[in-house]
C-alpha cells in the first residue's frame, strides 16, 4: 500500500478544530504542527537503525540509533513550512530543502519559483510536506524535480488528502509512499479540497480574512 491515512480518534478531534472556519491563526499553527509530529512518526516506521552499544546505569546493552543525516524534510513553499517545526521535534536534525511553487489560478498547473536543496540531496531520504494535497500537481511536480536530481526514496506527508490528489501521485509515481491525516470527498470546481480546510497557507499565515468561497 503506499497510501497512509491516520485513523485515529485524536486526528479527527484536532481536524475538526483546524477544518474549523472560526479557529484563528495560532490555534491553526499549533495543530498543524502537531499533526505533522503523528504523521512524522508514522512514516518513519520504516526506519533503518545503526546498531550500537550503550550502557545503561546498570548494564551495557546493544540497541539501534538513527542517523539522522541520512534524511532531508523538503516544505512546499508556502503552506509547507508550517509543518517544519513539527517535523522537526521527530527528527532535530534533519536537513532542510526548499521547493517553491504556486497553482496558476485559472490551470491550476505548478509553477516553480525556487528550488534549493542541501548538499548530498541524492544520498538522503526526502520527505516532502505539504498539509494540502488537491490536483496533487504540485506534489507530483515536486517529486518530478526531487528525481531528477538523484534522489530514489521520497515519502510525501500532507494533512488533507483528495481523492484525486492519492490518484494522481500513485499514477505518476507509484514509488512514493504517501502519508496523510485524511482523504476528504472531492475537489471543488476551483480544485479547493471539500470539506476541507480552504487554504492552508493563508491560514497558516493570516494572510486573507477568509478562505476563498468554492
Ligand atoms: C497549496 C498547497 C499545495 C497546493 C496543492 O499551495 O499548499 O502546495 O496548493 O494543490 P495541488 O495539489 O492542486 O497542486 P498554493 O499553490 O495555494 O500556494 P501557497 O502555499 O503559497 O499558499
Ligand atoms: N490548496 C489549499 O490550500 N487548499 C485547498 O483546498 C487546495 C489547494
Amino acid at each position: 500500500m503506499n497510501e497512509f491515512v491516520l485513523n485515529h480518534p485524536l486526528i479527527t478531534h484536532k481536524l475538526a478544530i483546524l477544518r474549523n472556519v472560526n479557529t484563528g491563526t495560532k490555534e491553526f499553527r499549533e495543530l498543524v504542527t502537531e499533526i505533522s509530529i503523528f504523521l512524522m512518526y508514522e512514516s518513519m516506521r520504516d526506519a533503518k537503525l545503526e546498531e550500537t552499544t550503550i550502557e545503561t546505569p546498570l548494564e551495557k546493552m546493544d540497541t539501534g540509533i538513527l542517523n539522522e543525516d541520512n534524511y532531508a524534510v523538503v516544505p512546499i513553499l508556502r503552506a509547507g513550512m508550517g509543518m517544519v517545526d513539527g517535523i522537526l521535534k521527530v527528527i532535530p536534525n534533519a536537513k532542510i530543502g526548499h521547493i517553491g511553487l504556486y497553482r496558476n489560478e485559472e490551470t491550476f498547473e505548478p509553477v516553480e519559483y525556487y528550488y534549493k536543496m542541501p548538499d548530498g540531496i541524492e544520498n538522503r531520504e526526502v520527505i516532502i510536506i505539504d498539509p494540502m494535497l488537491a490536483t496533487g500537481g504540485s506534489a507530483s511536480a515536486t517529486i518530478s524535480r526531487l528525481k531528477q536530481d538523484g534522489v530514489a526514496k521520497i515519502k510525501l506527508l500532507c494533512i488533507v488528502a483528495s481523492p484525486q490528489g492519492v490518484q494522481c501521485i500513485k499514477d505518476d509515481h507509484p514509488d512514493v509512499q504517501i502519508f496523510c491525516a485524511v482523504v476528504d470527498r472531492e475537489l471543488s470546481e476551483n480544485a479547493y479540497i471539500l470539506p476541507g480546510l480552504g487554504d492552508a497557507g493563508d491560514r497558516i499565515y493570516g494572510t486573507k480574512k477568509r478562505s476563498p468561497s468554492n
